[in-house]
């Protein structure tokens, strides 16, 4: 959520501008409060009366332009906003940027802005790669610059290659990481998400509809807070949030593998991952043919991966998830009794708008010797957000009485 940000989005000359209208639309439905400011050269790509309409503010072109509201407009406008973003960044706005240079509306304004600034370069493959612009976008970050990674791909040159300006919505997410409070700096927290596979032979696995949408609403929570974050997934097709490190894995003893190598260490655990209980006792090399007449299996545990981690918990806050279509909050507790969890997220899968696959959950958050807290329908996101607080209070309690 944007929700009240002011945002000043500078656009330069670039194809990618028109990529802009989009980022400046969508920041808006977030809720903030957007300002445009155009170089001579963007607005050769792109008109400001489409900047003007999707914000409704007017928008800046010129230094000198006696329509802009005021004189001194680069210094009043860069004193209030919580952020200015230059999505796309041409190398020669990058190049003045470094060197210091404030020869119009947009470099005056950035060099007059206490607040942070994130680039997002876009530009042809060679020109990216010149060393030149590899130094000037290195002295940026050292100065305390946010720089974006550029997307890989078709350029508007033919050329295929580095360069490309990345998606709208990784930009969006790396302005709600930069603004966001950081209230778990210093922690690591383990997320899983996802389902496992668990395979019979090479084209066929037991597996379950999890999407990964709240393991990594957790995982893209937590680091925004500003948290260390390891996210083991197993197979899905979403975008890897901004800032963690994904572990992308298949199997059930994949996910434990990867999750004991960074148990150690975690401060928190959460586990959104659907892991398949059962799989085959055997995997067949070859794919089974029909005529070979198989018609049962013999199926044999998967490791739980979070009973493991409940007998080894020492400083970790453990976070389990109960899905169940009965008995939710019974079955939930059992499972945060003998899984010896701090919290488990109770989900009924067979109610509409929770469980599996979509954005919103309806969760209910039991907590040893605790109230159950129950949500109503929330985003995923939102649900990761309370999750988070409630782990924020737990550690923080625990600190508390150590002391
Ligand atoms: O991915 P989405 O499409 O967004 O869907 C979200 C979700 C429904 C998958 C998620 O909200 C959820 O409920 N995740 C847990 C699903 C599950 O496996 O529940 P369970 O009741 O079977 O397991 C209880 C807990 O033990 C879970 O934290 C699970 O990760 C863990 N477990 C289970 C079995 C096993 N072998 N190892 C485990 O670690």
């Amino acid at each position: 959520m944007l929700r009240w940000k002011r945002i000043l989005l500078g656009v330069t000359g670039g194809i990618a501008a028109y990529k802009a209208a989009d980022l400046s639309s969508k920041m808006m439905k977030l809720g903030a409060e957007v300002r445009v400011a155009l170089t001579r050269h963007a607005t050769e790509f792109v008109a400001p009366l489409t900047f003007q309409a999707l914000t409704g503010n007017p928008v800046i072109t010129d230094m000198f332009d006696p329509r802009t509201e005021q004189t001194m407009s680069h210094i009043d406008l860069a004193r209030r906003v919580d952020i200015m973003v230059l999505a796309p960044c041409t190398a020669n706005m990058i190049g003045k940027l470094a060197a210091g240079i404030a020869d119009d509306w947009l470099s005056t304004a950035v060099l007059a802005t206490r607040a942070p600034v994130l680039i997002c370069p876009a530009m042809n493959t060679r020109m990216f790669e010149n060393q030149v612009v590899q130094g000037n976008l290195t002295r940026l970050a050292a100065r305390g610059f946010h720089l974006a990674p550029t997307g890989v791909g078709d350029l508007a040159c033919g050329e295929k290659g580095q360069g490309r300006l990345i998606e709208v919505e990784q930009i969006l997410e790396m302005i709600q990481l930069i603004l966001a409070e950081k209230d778990l700096p210093g922690r690591k927290v383990l997320v899983t998400a996802g389902p496992t596979r668990e395979y019979l032979d090479p084209v066929r696995f037991i597996s379950n509809p999890s999407s990964g949408k709240m393991g990594y609403a957790c995982a893209r929570a937590a680091a925004r807070r500003g948290a260390e974050v390891v996210l083991v997934s197993g197979p899905s097709r979403l975008a890897p949030p901004v800032g963690v490190n994904l572990i992308r894995v298949s199997s059930g003893r994949e996910m434990l593998e990867a999750c004991l190598a960074h148990f150690d260490d975690a401060d928190v655990v959460i586990k959104a991952a659907a892991v398949v209980d059962y799989g085959s006792s055997q995997t067949r090399p070859h794919k089974i043919k029909k005529h070979e007449g198989v018609t049962t299996l013999e199926l044999v545990k998967t490791p739980d991966i979070l009973e493991t981690m409940g007998q080894r918990k020492k400083q970790q806050i453990l976070v389990g998830f109960a899905a169940e279509t009965q008995k939710l909050v019974e079955h939930a507790q059992v499972k945060m009794d003998k899984k010896n969890l701090d919290l488990i997220v109770a989900n009924d899968v067979a109610q509409e708008g929770a469980g599996f696959e979509s954005d919103t959950n309806i969760v209910k958050i039991l907590q040893r010797h605790g109230p159950i807290q129950e949500l109503p329908l929330l985003t995923k996101d939102e649900v990761a957000g309370i999750i988070l607080d409630r782990v924020l209070d737990l550690l923080q309690h625990r600190e508390a009485s150590k002391a």
